[in-house]
């Protein structure tokens, strides 16, 4: 074979790590950390592997786990004591998420990122508060505009627990702009927000939905959360939260949406970060438990192609495991 076209050429040793166009940094990463007001010890989460709910007493401790293999950032979710109608634990200033932002940016580094969300915190589960009749009539779940005020609230309290950055996950419309809005008045307009902007109705949620008690009573999230069906519109969506203030864009789940999160890449100049869901984390522990993969093979594997696709930031439960290895 004659050919001056030749790519084995940069494949050599020494040669291959000259031309690799994509790496992995610890600080890309983002770890979720999970902080339940309903228990005095860790509790494993068992379709998470090596991931746990911690009372707040050991948040601290959890981060500095975290910030020991070198992430810098984790995200906080938590699970509140009680839980009511409009989830007002979520704003509570002794709230699980404020006590633990508290004492973490109190005695560690790391970045504090908050997910901004009432799914957790309301007894219907849903991610904010319900239209009339939405118990009874399926095509009816959250009031879109009724839980504007809530979100803002919440990411308002969080702020004043001392989050660098806060991250709304409801799809709420306008929800950005009204969270930008009550920041600035509160005179936080140094927190960042990280925007869940293209976040899809996806069945790869399932052992969050465990983790964090936040599964819906009744119904599931399609009126709110994005078709999986739709790629486009994931740049309407995006182009919103722009235009109201988003700091960064965040694609959720990752691997599925690879080419979503390639195309706003393409089209914006924002970072972009990608959400490697509980899902994708769990199937693959579960198929290398049986010996059929490699986890850090995979694991390295999966957060390297979000990154080849554009993702500046990858939120991920692999945080730990794979910044260990950089
Ligand atoms: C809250 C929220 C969810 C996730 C992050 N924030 C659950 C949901 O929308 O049902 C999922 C994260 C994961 O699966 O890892 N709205």
């Amino acid at each position: 074979m004659h050919s001056t076209d030749r790519p084995r050429r940069l494949r050599r040793d020494g040669v291959r790590s000259m031309v690799s166009e994509t790496d992995l940094q610890p600080t890309d990463l983002v770890a979720p950390v999970f902080v339940d007001a309903t228990t005095d010890e860790r509790v494993p989460i068992e379709s998470m592997p090596g991931h746990e709910r911690v009372p707040v007493d050991e948040a601290v401790a959890r981060v500095e786990e975290v910030l020991a293999t070198g992430v810098e950032a984790v995200m906080l979710f938590g699970i509140p004591e009680s839980k009511d109608e409009e989830g007002s634990r979520a704003w509570a200033e002794d709230g699980v998420v404020q006590r633990a932002t508290r004492a973490i940016t109190a005695e560690t580094d790391a970045t504090v990122i908050t997910d901004v969300c009432l799914c957790e915190y309301t007894e219907h589960g849903h991610c904010g508060v319900l239209e009339a009749d939405a118990r009874d009539d399926p095509t009816l779940t959250v009031d879109n505009d009724a839980t504007l005020d809530l979100l803002a609230r919440t990411a308002v309290s969080q702020a004043e627990a001392g989050a660098d950055m806060v991250a709304p996950s409801s799809m709420t419309d306008g929800m950005v702009g009204a969270i930008r809005t009550a920041l600035d008045d509160a005179g936080f307009d140094d927190v960042a927000i990280m925007s869940y902007a293209a976040k899809y109705e996806s069945a790869f949620y399932g052992p969050f939905r465990d983790a964090a008690d936040g599964a819906p009573a009744f119904g599931d999230r399609r009126h709110y959360q994005m078709d999986p069906a739709n790629g486009r519109e994931a740049l309407r969506e995006v182009r919103l939260d722009v235009e109201q203030g988003a700091d960064v864009l965040m694609v959720k789940p990752g691997l599925p949406y690879l080419d979503v999160v390639s195309d706003i890449r393409r089209e914006f100049d924002h970072p972009v970060a990608a959400y490697n869901v509980s899902g994708e984390y769990a199937m693959l522990h579960a198929a290398a438990e049986k010996g059929w993969l490699d986890l850090d093979a995979v694991a390295r594997e999966s957060l390297l192609s979000l990154k080849r696709a554009g993702a500046d930031i990858i939120v991920t439960y692999f945080a730990e495991s794979v910044a260990a290895e950089c």
